[in-house]
């Protein structure tokens, strides 16, 4: 169906013990491609999203990257995957507090092995693009919310993975903050075929992306859902 798929999920659902919190979900996501998922709190985003990240086991159905059944692949297996081909941004950026920015954006290039110098090198050139040049040095609790954002947002990509996971990723920042972030990342992701599945609450964040579901109640729905 889809010849660039780098990511699906057939008839994916998820239990927390009792709870149906995904139902039966169908995504298909092309290289570079981006998806949004909007839908209330407590609708399933989330957990959706951990599902496809290979973060939660799915009770019943499959995730795929590149062809290559997530359920398959054993706990190593699993985090390989996810600090090679995957990035993530949260809604508060999740920065780690010691480090400084550089080394903050340069952290999956570490986990790769990267010596230490060449990794700086390569994030200080996205912290760049970011316009964070001059914050290189400064720790999280020294720059602003939305340049924290931006840091978040050059950790996820630095690595050039094939899928970026966002949860909320403007949804701690003011409007015009949250758009400025929103279109910088955007532009970097696609600008190096990196793939975005992006969980808002936000349809003006939503509307930025090249597809778009909603989720109520668990349930998956291409574009409308007559229930919001
Ligand atoms: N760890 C958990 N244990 C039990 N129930 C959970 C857990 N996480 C989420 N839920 C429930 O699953 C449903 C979907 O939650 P979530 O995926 O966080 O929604 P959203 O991200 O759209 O706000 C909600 O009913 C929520 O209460
Ligand atoms: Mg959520």
């Amino acid at each position: 169906m889809n010849t660039s798929e780098v990511l699906s999920a057939r008839g994916v659902d998820l239990l927390y013990g009792e709870t149906l919190a995904v139902r039966n979900a169908e995504i298909s996501l092309g290289r570079g491609e981006v998806v949004a998922i909007t839908g209330q709190s407590g609708s399933g985003k989330s957990s959706l999203l951990y599902c496809l990240a290979g973060v939660l086991p799915v009770s019943r159905g499959e995730v795929r990257f590149a062809g290559r059944a997530l359920g398959d692949l054993d706990d190593e297996g699993l985090s390989a995957l996810r600090r090679e081909q995957f990035g993530f941004v949260f809604q508060y950026g999740e920065l780690l507090p010691e480090l400084t920015v550089e080394e903050n954006a340069a952290l999956p290039l570490r986990l790769a092995g990267q010596r230490k110098a060449q990794a700086l090198a390569v994030a200080g050139e996205v912290l760049d693009r970011l316009g964070l040049a001059k914050l290189r040095e400064r720790r999280p609790s020294q720059v602003s919310g939305g340049q924290c954002q931006r840091v978040a947002v050059a950790r996820a990509l630095v690595h050039k993975p094939a899928v970026v996971f966002a949860d909320e990723p403007t949804g701690s920042l003011d409007s015009g903050n949250a758009a400025a972030v929103l279109e910088e990342f955007l532009s970097l992701a696609r600008s190096q075929g990196t793939a975005v599945v992006l969980v808002t609450h936000d349809s003006q964040v939503a509307a930025r992306a090249d597809i778009r579901y909603t989720m109520c109640d668990g349930e998956l729905k291409e574009e409308v859902c007559e229930a919001s």
